[in-house]
């Protein structure tokens, strides 16, 4: 099994690199399937969701290779099936991509439901509801999997009964080469979903309106290759900001877009601690004055983000006062907030609201992720411990943080992952 150990009670100081964005990359890379020629995509961040998306491509006869650590050559025009089943397709949340671009490229699709972070019921009645709008008849089978099929996609009319960001992206993806245009109303905004369209735009695509709430996509009939680079990852920037400020130290984190991480500078400046902006660079500086409470909502793009709501809960504890966190995208991301528990954490659920006494002395214990962003969150409590840390359920983690060990390490933080066989203990590749 393996786990982190942190030691913690040191603050961070230095200079990280955020790699690119994992959710544009899960979606840029099935997106390829559209193209009619080989694509290059870049600044893709090195995690084992893309991995698991990049094999599943191969499964289904793309040729995927890489180029270099952040680099990928995908070329679709081998694919030799519309259907991916396979365990590795359960096992990750963005492989419904993949209905979106067989059923916009071949007009079928049948691919097995997804699995994925586990924070409660986690629906696609949007995306079905799209598909169906655009032409296609879908159909669960046995329970597990979605096939989706249709002679010729017609553009139509969407209005998203929510603001999701997989529908929106899942549609623009099937709508790329349908006849006609298709306007999804109601659409998500986030960074991401402006990088897929100008992703799909460079290729051939006609995409108008991603970053606002109507998205036109007039269809086209060819989409040719490209080499095209990921968008920054905001919430991993989001990640290593709260680490610092957690351990009151002061870091600059560089490869960023300083205007998709807004929602989040502001709230640090709420709390008291300095950000100094530069073109794709941010300083965070924490070791100036005490930090005050805060609440926070999540909300779509550009309100706070969700995925960055366990790593604030974390941040928070440390800071004396009652702060709420009110989670407004998901019914049920609290699960973690046992584990931080047990680490001493002063903090109560009510329904979508997380109370937080912070301040209180907090001792090490072994904590597990529940989740990607939960497992974050550990890392940034333990940070704050003057003892040793266990976290398991690493995996979690590594799915969408390339190199967590050694950025941290950077930051002088003593983090090592470790793997134990009974009662031995053997240190792995920092
Ligand atoms: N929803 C529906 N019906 C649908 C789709 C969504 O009711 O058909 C609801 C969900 O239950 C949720 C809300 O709408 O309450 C928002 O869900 P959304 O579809 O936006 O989420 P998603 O596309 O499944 C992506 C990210 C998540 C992130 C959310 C919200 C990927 C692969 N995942 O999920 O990322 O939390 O958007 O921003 O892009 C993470 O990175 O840790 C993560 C979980």
């Amino acid at each position: 099994m393996e786990k982190f150990v942190v030691t913690g009670g040191k603050p961070l100081f230095g200079e990280v690199n955020i790699s690119g964005a994992k959710n544009a990359a899960v979606a840029i890379i099935p997106a390829v399937i559209l193209c009619d020629e080989p694509c290059q995509i870049e600044n893709i961040p090195n995690i084992s969701d893309v991995s698991l998306i990049s094999k599943i491509l191969q499964q289904m006869g793309a040729k995927v290779r890489r180029i270099n650590k952040s680099s990928l050559y995908i070329d679709p025009t081998s694919l030799h099936t519309c259907s991916a089943v396979t365990d590795l397709v359960r096992g990750m949340r963005a492989s419904y991509y993949l209905l979106g671009a067989l059923l916009g490229k071949y007009g079928q699709a049948k691919v097995a439901l997804p699995g994925g972070c586990n924070f409660g019921v986690r629906p696609i009645d949007q995306h079905l509801k799209g598909f169906e709008a655009l032409g296609a008849d879908t159909k669960l089978v046995d329970g597990a999997i979605i096939e989706a099929e249709c002679e010729q996609l017609e553009g139509n009319h969407v209005y998203l009964d929510v603001v999701s960001v997989g529908a929106t992206m899942n549609i623009m993806l099937a709508a790329c080469r349908a006849k006609g245009q298709t306007v999804i109303e109601n659409a998500a905004r986030e960074p991401h979903i402006v990088d897929l369209a100008n992703f799909l735009n460079s290729m051939g695509a006609d995409i108008r309106g991603a970053g606002t709430d109507v998205i036109k996509i007039r269809g086209v009939s060819y989409m040719h290759g490209i080499t095209y680079s990921i968008i920054p990852d905001q919430i991993e920037a989001g990640t290593y900001m709260c680490a610092a400020a957690a351990t009151r130290g002061c870091i600059t984190i560089t490869n960023i877009t300083p205007k998709h991480l807004e929602s989040i500078t502001a709230k640090f400046r709420e709390m008291g601690v300095k950000i100094t902006e530069y073109d794709e660079a941010l300083t965070i500086d924490a070791t100036q004055k005490p930090l005050k409470r805060c609440n926070i909502k999540t909300m779509p793009h550009p309100g706070f983000p969700t995925d960055c709501q366990p790593q604030f809960t974390a941040l928070l504890m440390s800071i004396p006062g009652t702060s709420i966190v009110n989670e407004n995208v998901w019914d049920n991301r609290y699960q973690y907030i046992s584990e931080l528990i047990r680490m001493g954490a002063h903090i109560s659920v009510e329904g979508r609201l997380a109370i937080i006494e912070g301040g209180t002395p907090l001792t090490a214990a072994p904590v597990k992720a529940t989740d990607l962003r939960a497992g974050a969150a550990m890392i940034i409590a333990a940070l704050q411990i003057n003892g040793v840390t266990e976290i398991s359920s690493i995996q979690y983690i590594e799915r969408g943080y390339e190199d967590v060990v050694e950025k941290f390490r950077s930051l002088g933080a003593d983090i090592k992952k470790v793997y134990y066989t009974g009662d031995n203990e053997e240190e792995l590749g920092a």
